[in-house]
């Protein structure tokens, strides 16, 4: 009874008549061991009263953007910070609908708009509503964002009808937020796998270095959830500014040729090797000892580079090599060049990252993948870095344990 602890829920309920059974839902997280937070839409409020929900939640109840009593308490940016997931149950048509178009004209709406959290959408509403083209194409739009869709359940309803439209039972929503936090642990238990995450810097002075953009976000949030689906993880990171995950073992680095070495170094022991880093394909030919003067009267400055060893296609040609998965992130053509790093390193699988999109990629909150094997494409729509790194670990492993 604690598959939740430490998890903070962020339950937002939109006004139906099954918003009734928030209170249920409430408690039923909270006897898991979640922390939930309530934020109701001025309708909700009608079917079920705020006083109700935070005497089960043990917090007050969030209602209203422009409270001057929130703001100087938990404000809606900091309460947009907060979850690890918000669960919109009930979700009706009309909340789906300002989702899908990003309307920020309520407390709810405007958090959804602000979190960088996950949000998962509990449909309930009459079948009719339910079934009407509007709201189909509403609620798969949503999907395809990445949201996870719960329901909605089929039978009586409320008004007499029957059909789809139902608030899934509790027991089943409760079920699918223990899901969504639990990775298919067996998957990788035991399994030895090293990811590379972050960018390298290289180095053209004492001060100076030509690096990019990565964070290590999804190379980190591969790590998290890789030693929580039970293996032994080796982090070999270039220079982020991220906390190492719980029970993995970090190797810090700074330039291409210290993480070719460090990925070398923990090669032996290692079944399955994720390159996520960033790895600068040239480096300074030269690095000068001193930091390099501006000279007068000269605008250009020519640097020779070289090229870096590529180590992924190093660590798959080797000898006894792991299972090897490298990512390709692309602006343009990004399946044919994926494709074509797939085969030209010798990998079996690459994951393309289109980093020409915005909201995706590079330094931001979430992502989305397209995998590739020999034979296969598996799509991973846009997520959280952490739900997307749980979905490619699981195909990850599938196809590792295939190819055994
Ligand atoms: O760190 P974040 O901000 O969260 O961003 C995540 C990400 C966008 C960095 C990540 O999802 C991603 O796409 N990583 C790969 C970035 C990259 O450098 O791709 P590439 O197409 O240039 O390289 C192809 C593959 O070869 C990659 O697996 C790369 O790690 C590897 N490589 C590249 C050059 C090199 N010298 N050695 C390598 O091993």
């Amino acid at each position: 009874m604690s598959e939740l602890i430490g998890k903070k829920i962020l339950l937002g309920i939109s006004g139906g008549i099954a918003a009734y059974k928030c209170a249920e839902l409430t408690r039923r997280l909270k006897d898991q061991g979640a922390d939930v937070r309530v934020v109701m839409t001025k309708v909700a409020k009608e079917f079920i009263t705020p006083l109700t929900m935070q005497a089960v939640s043990g917090h007050v109840v969030a209602d209203s953007l422009l409270d001057p009593t929130a703001e100087a308490g938990m404000g809606h940016i900091e309460l947009a910070k907060w979850p690890d997931i918000i669960l919109l149950a009930p979700a009706t048509a009309n909340l789906i609908a300002r989702l899908r178009v990003g309307l920020g004209d309520e407390l709810l709406t405007t958090l959804c708009l602000a979190s960088p959290a996950p949000i998962a959408v509990a449909p309930a509403m009459n079948m009719e509503m339910y079934l009407a083209p509007s709201t189909q194409e509403n609620i798969s739009v949503l999907a395809s964002r990445g949201m996870p869709i719960w329901g909605p359940g089929d039978g009586m309803q409320a008004c007499g009808d029957i059909g789809p439209g139902r608030l899934l039972e509790i027991d089943e929503l409760v079920q699918c937020v223990i899901k969504y936090f639990t990775p298919e642990k067996q998957l990788l238990e035991g399994v030895n796998l090293t990811i590379t995450a972050g960018p390298t810097q290289e180095s053209l002075d004492p001060v100076r270095y030509i690096s990019n953009h990565s964070s290590g976000k999804m190379g980190f949030s591969l790590a998290e959830m890789a030693q929580k689906m039970g293996a032994n993880v080796t982090l070999i990171s270039g220079p982020v500014n991220l906390a190492t995950p719980s029970k993995v073992q970090r190797v810090d680095v700074c330039s291409a040729l210290e993480m070719h070495q460090a990925c070398f170094d923990n090669l032996s022991h290692c079944d399955i090797f994720i390159a996520c880093a960033a790895v600068a394909d040239y480096r300074p030919a030269q690095i000068e000892t001193q930091k390099m003067k501006k000279q007068q009267g000269i605008d250009d400055l020519i640097i020779k580079l070289i090229k870096n060893p590529d180590i992924i296609a190093d660590v798959a040609n080797a000898e006894n090599s792991p299972f090897c998965v490298g990512f390709a992130a692309e602006t343009q053509d990004v399946e044919r060049y994926a494709l074509d790093k797939l085969k030209r390193k010798n990998l079996k699988l690459i994951v393309a990252n289109d980093v020409a999109k915005s909201g995706q990629g590079f330094n931001s909150e979430q992502n989305a993948l397209t995998v590739f094997s020999d034979t296969e494409r598996f799509d991973i729509t846009l997520a959280d870095k952490k739900a997307v790194a749980q979905q490619l670990l699981t195909i990850i492993a599938q196809q590792y344990l295939q190819s055994k």
